[in-house]
């Protein structure tokens, strides 16, 4: 046994190796080690700091990940106000602004401007005391901000505690940067949010914004944040300039901008902006301005501030990227709730980086608002979001005998009349036998974040209903019997038949909330499927409760009460959900909620690729439940939990005769 000297050098030894590969990879982008040498030296860490509490420091790398959920963030009071910054649009903006400041200072030559991109992010201050990161806030109204600092702990590119420059460092002082998502990660991770059947993001700011937001550090901590910090605020006076400062704060271990630079004039920041304006959409993150500050400090000083912006800065509003191109053909398209959504097909073009063939049109609404004609000329644009919408019609370049756009009175699948409600601008087909809507509601039902049946996806739902194998989701579990019709479909081996009644088998256990969520029951996503469930435990329970009752749940409002109310008002869709109680569904709550801990003193080893999961997410799962992850299996491992290509630890473990688990498996046991 080492002794506790030696536990406690071999602790500060893990936390500075990890410390230096945590910036290697996450500030500067370059890893120097594999992802197991790195889990290695981090489980090992958080082994031993587990036998020796007394050891721990707030700024061990394994504290990045609190425990405590937050009920209310605390207000926090800015020392210094969060301003914002003025906004310009134009080259002759700009030089109005220049202008303005050599009025004020008094001075005929050039002032020395510094040019950095303006990060679509969310503002944030981060405060740090002896060295160690103390405190985090939102920007708030600019005075009171948030205190969200168990949330940007979790960002690998925030140091928690400075150990360079010790004999330079202010006793205290704070950052200030930008938090956002790379475009790549924000895209991943909204599609893995539509695949579970929550509400997507519109664009990486609004990404970031809401997961600063979340109450749970674990879960801030699996989503892909990332920061650049902008300006530096202490007591003592350091240097001359802001870029000093910006480059005092990259040596400090910060992760500042590369692309910021001195310009000597304000020609050279006119060419700046012109250049990132083209370059833009090179970008791995979304930008939306360039800023322009004055690099002397002490002239910053001599400018001071107007109301809620600094005379010193100004922002530099890139427009709105557009193009036109010409719209084919509007077509209909028939959604499980029967809302039927008008989409252009358009002549594809290319605008911010990405090529684009269909827009939304939203509703019938919008079409007559803007009066959207087949083979106009539209103007897209792109803006903040992800989306590229129609802004007008260039009706210059209208054909003479274009006519005004109708909406279809039939269904375009059902050929059923539709239904026009008076108060509101969707178009709905009513026939509840529609295929467009059975296969819908099918397709939700089996999705990942619903019943989650794999290999059920949407050509063979399609195929399915057309051969009127399903009618709706309530036959899915009648297959079993008709093995013999399946098999007589073509490119259905008897291989892909009998995964496929297995999947079906296995998506009986899918908790409450799942298949609460995958009846597709209007206004009741994922989320509040979760809530519901969470308060009222069983299916009869929610269909007695009155209105109010289900008002009364924290943030339900009073749509998805009625949305249940009509729902189960129908009969058909009480002999649904009586049919699946008999195939053997789940309706009512698992004991997930009164006991947490449900992996409570078991030890696992992950090896090999998940499917569903990262490691440490998998990780982060175990943990919340009280289980704990190790790296290497030995006679104290519970659970082996191997996915795809596991190497030597399984051998390992079939040696030892560890149970060995699948994921699946491990989806069952974490429920
Ligand atoms: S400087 C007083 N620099 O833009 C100076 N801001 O409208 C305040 N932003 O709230 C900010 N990138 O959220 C600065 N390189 C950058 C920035 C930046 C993004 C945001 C920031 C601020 C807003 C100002």
């Amino acid at each position: 046994m080492p002794n506790k000297n030696e536990i406690e050098k071999r602790i500060i030894e893990l936390r500075d190796q990890i410390r230096i590969h945590d910036y290697n990879y996450y500030v500067l982008a370059e890893s120097k080690i594999n992802d197991f040498e790195y889990d290695s030296l981090y489980s090992e860490l958080l082994k031993l700091e587990k036998g020796n509490p007394q050891f721990i420091t707030s700024d061990s790398p394994t504290q990045r990940v609190g425990s405590d959920l937050t009920k209310d963030f605390k207000q926090f009071k800015h020392n210094s106000p969060m301003l914002s910054l003025s906004n310009s649009y134009s080259s002759s903006d700009l030089l109005d602004f220049d202008k303005r400041v050599k009025n004020i200072l008094g001075v005929e030559e050039d002032i020395e401007y510094v040019t950095e991109l303006k990060i679509d992010g969310v503002s944030i201050s981060i405060h740090y005391e002896n060295g160690l990161l103390t405190k985090a806030a939102t920007r708030g109204d600019g005075f009171v901000g948030e205190e969200v600092t168990t949330n940007i702990k979790t960002i690998k590119s925030i140091p928690l505690s400075i150990n360079k420059l010790k004999d330079t460092l202010p006793k205290s002082f704070e950052v200030r940067g930008e938090v956002f998502m790379e475009i790549e990660e924000f895209k991943n991770f909204n599609e893995s949010r539509a695949k579970d059947g929550f509400k997507l993001f519109a664009n990486p700011r609004n990404s970031t914004a809401g997961t600063l937001k979340l109450q749970d550090p674990k879960a801030v901590a699996v989503r892909p944040l990332d920061i650049f910090v902008y300006y530096l605020l202490s007591e003592k006076e350091l240097f001359q300039s802001h870029f000093e400062n910006l480059e005092y704060l990259k040596e400090l271990g910060f992760k500042t901008n590369n692309n910021s630079k001195i310009c000597s004039n304000i020609n050279e920041v006119l060419d700046f902006c012109e250049f990132w304006n083209t370059k833009r959409n090179e970008l791995p993150y979304d930008i939306d301005g360039i800023v322009v500050k004055v690099n002397n400090l002490k002239f910053q000083e001599e400018l001071g501030n107007i109301a809620k912006s600094p005379r010193w800065a100004i922002a530099y509003k890139f427009a709105a990227q557009r193009t036109t191109t010409k719209l084919k053909q509007i077509t209909w398209q028939v959604g499980r709730t029967g809302a039927i959504t008008p989409v252009a097909e358009l002549e594809p073009v290319l605008l911010a980086g990405s090529t684009i063939s269909r827009a939304t049109l939203h509703n019938r609404d919008e079409i007559e608002r803007k009066d959207i004609r087949v083979n106009d000329i539209v103007v897209l644009e792109k803006g903040g979001d992800v989306i590229p919408k129609i802004v007008e019609v260039d009706v210059s370049k209208r054909e003479r005998n274009s006519v005004k756009s109708v909406f279809p009175s039939k269904c375009p699948v059902c050929a059923q009349p539709l239904f026009f409600p008076e108060d509101e601008v969707a178009i709905y087909c009513t026939n509840i036998e529609c295929a467009a809507q059975i296969k819908g509601q099918i397709e939700h039902f089996a999705s990942r974040g619903a019943m989650d049946i794999e290999g059920l996806g949407k050509s063979l739902i399609d195929q399915f209903v057309d051969l009127k194998i399903l009618s709706s989701y309530t036959d899915i579990y009648q297959l079993k019997d008709r093995r013999d019709d399946l098999l007589e479909i073509e490119r259905l081996g008897e291989k892909s038949v009998d995964n496929l009644l297995d999947s079906i088998e296995k998506s009986k256990e899918q908790p409450f909330e799942k298949v609460l969520f995958g009846l597709g029951i209007r206004y009741v996503g994922a989320g509040a499927a979760k809530k519901l469930v969470k308060h009222f435990k069983s299916i009869d329970a929610i269909i007695n409760a009155t209105k109010e009752e289900i008002e009364n749940v924290n943030e339900i409002g009073p749509s998805i009460a009625a949305s249940l109310e009509q729902f189960f008002c129908n009969s058909q869709n009480i002999e649904n959900i009586r049919s699946l109680k008999t195939a053997g569904l789940r309706f009512v709550a698992n004991n997930e909620y009164s006991t947490a801990e449900t992996l409570s003193g078991q030890t696992f080893v992950l090896t090999g690729t998940l499917k569903n999961f990262t490691r440490e997410e998998a990780k982060v799962e175990i943990e919340k439940r009280g289980g704990k992850v190790s790296s290497s299996v030995s006679s104290k491992t519970d659970y082996v939990l191997a996915g795809e290509s596991s190497g030597s630890k399984l051998k390992k473990a079939e040696s030892l005769g560890i149970k060995i688990i699948s994921e699946s498996e491990f989806d069952l046991l974490i429920g």
